[in-house]
């Protein structure tokens, strides 16, 4: 047997992209091989979307239950084309003209030459072109559209740069292309594309409030659509650490070896033993958003008895955030003090 391969690490400047680096990872994806790409929401595992051994290689090395289904990463419309069957429906016109390329995930009839491990078997496939110049540079190099869950392994926090995938899969991957910290830090929107409007299936970097400039948004439906979505678990983007998301300040909690993450603009006061951790400002969201992900993934190392994380309760982008903590939290979701106090207590144990 052979010593486990170490991926091929390589950095790109997204603002001085080096076109050999660009050709090495298209290849791979060309012969069949994983890639780690960094994209402007969080790093994507990409592999050929149109070459069902690869896309299996994903689901294996993340650990990922062949139920949920793969975003397919294009270059634009016209790419999008090979993937979608039949012509764009109207709001999905608005919406790429609007939001593509960036951090939209349009779900839409499947072409039949996309294999059924990409979406699970159904009958739509989740599309996306990204903004970040590398990735998209790697998908027309490669000439494929590019299938890319996050670079995680299943359930685990989404990972926000080069060091996150290698903690994840290290020698799982082919190559890893680095091009620094990624922008957002939160994954995209997920919107099913129906005649006439559109539904949210994941809240993202692109918000409802936005995409209702352009199009439809349903939120009565959202519920049972959301649930009947596949891959839509509450339990995601996981830390280790046993984890309970707030909406309410711990007045009369126990003490404990707990880290309290909230906002540096909505100072508390702690119980006794509890540590706090600042999530950013919450007059500042997105700057919040960017660095979710690794301020959870560092809490995690550390590993106190107990993660209490505070939501935003806010409109726009606090969507997104609240949505990953509240997942965070196994959507353990405290709705005032007493119910903390008492969810805290049985935690701590
Ligand atoms: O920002 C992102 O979307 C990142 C980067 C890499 O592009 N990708 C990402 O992929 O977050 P993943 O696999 O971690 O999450 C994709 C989500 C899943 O919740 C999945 O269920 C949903 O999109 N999805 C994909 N195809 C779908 C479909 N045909 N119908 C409903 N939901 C779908
Ligand atoms: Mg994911």
């Amino acid at each position: 047997m052979s010593e486990p391969q170490q991926p091929r690490r390589v950095t790109i400047d997204p603002s001085s992209i080096d076109d050999a680096s660009i050709a090495l990872a298209a290849d791979l994806l060309r012969a069949g091989e994983l890639v780690a790409i960094p994209t402007e929401t969080v790093y994507g595992l990409g592999a050929n979307a149109l070459d069902a051994d690869a896309v299996d290689r994903i689901f294996a090395a993340k650990g990922r239950p062949s139920t949920d289904p793969l975003i397919v990463h294009v270059d634009g419309l016209d790419m999008a084309g090979r993937v979608i069957d039949g012509p764009l429906p109207a709001p999905a016109v608005r919406l790429a003209a609007a939001f593509w390329p960036g951090p939209l995930t349009m779900v839409l009839p499947r072409h039949e030459r996309v294999p059924d491990a990409v979406t699970s078997g159904g009958p739509t496939v989740g599309v996306r072109c990204p903004s970040h110049p590398v990735a998209r540079a790697i998908i027309t190099a490669a000439d494929l559209p590019v299938a890319a869950p996050s670079a995680n392994r299943f359930g685990r926090i989404s990972p926000t740069s080069a060091d996150h995938v290698a903690e994840e899969l290290g020698e799982r991957v082919a190559m890893i292309v680095d091009a620094g910290r990624a922008e957002h830090g939160l994954e995209s929107t997920v919107v099913a594309v129906h005649d006439e409007h559109v539904v949210v299936l994941r809240d993202g970097a692109v918000t409802r409030e936005a995409l209702a400039d352009h199009v439809q948004v349903r939120t009565v439906a959202d519920e049972a659509e959301r649930t009947a979505a596949p891959g839509h678990d509450v339990r995601h983007y996981s830390p280790r650490t046993p984890t309970i998301a707030t909406l309410a300040a711990p007045t009369d909690a126990p003490t404990g070896d707990v880290v309290y993450a909230g906002y540096a603009d909505r100072p508390i006061t702690l119980p006794r033993g509890w540590r706090f951790e600042g999530l950013g400002r919450r007059t500042e969201l997105a700057s919040v958003g960017h660095d979710l992900y690794d301020t959870l993934r560092r809490l995690d190392a550390d590993a106190p008895s107990l993660i209490v994380v505070e939501l935003t309760a806010a409109d726009g982008i606090g969507r997104a955030i609240d949505d990953r903590l509240t997942r965070a939290a196994s959507g353990q979701v405290a709705g005032d003090a007493a119910m903390l106090a008492e969810m805290i207590a049985n935690a701590l144990g």
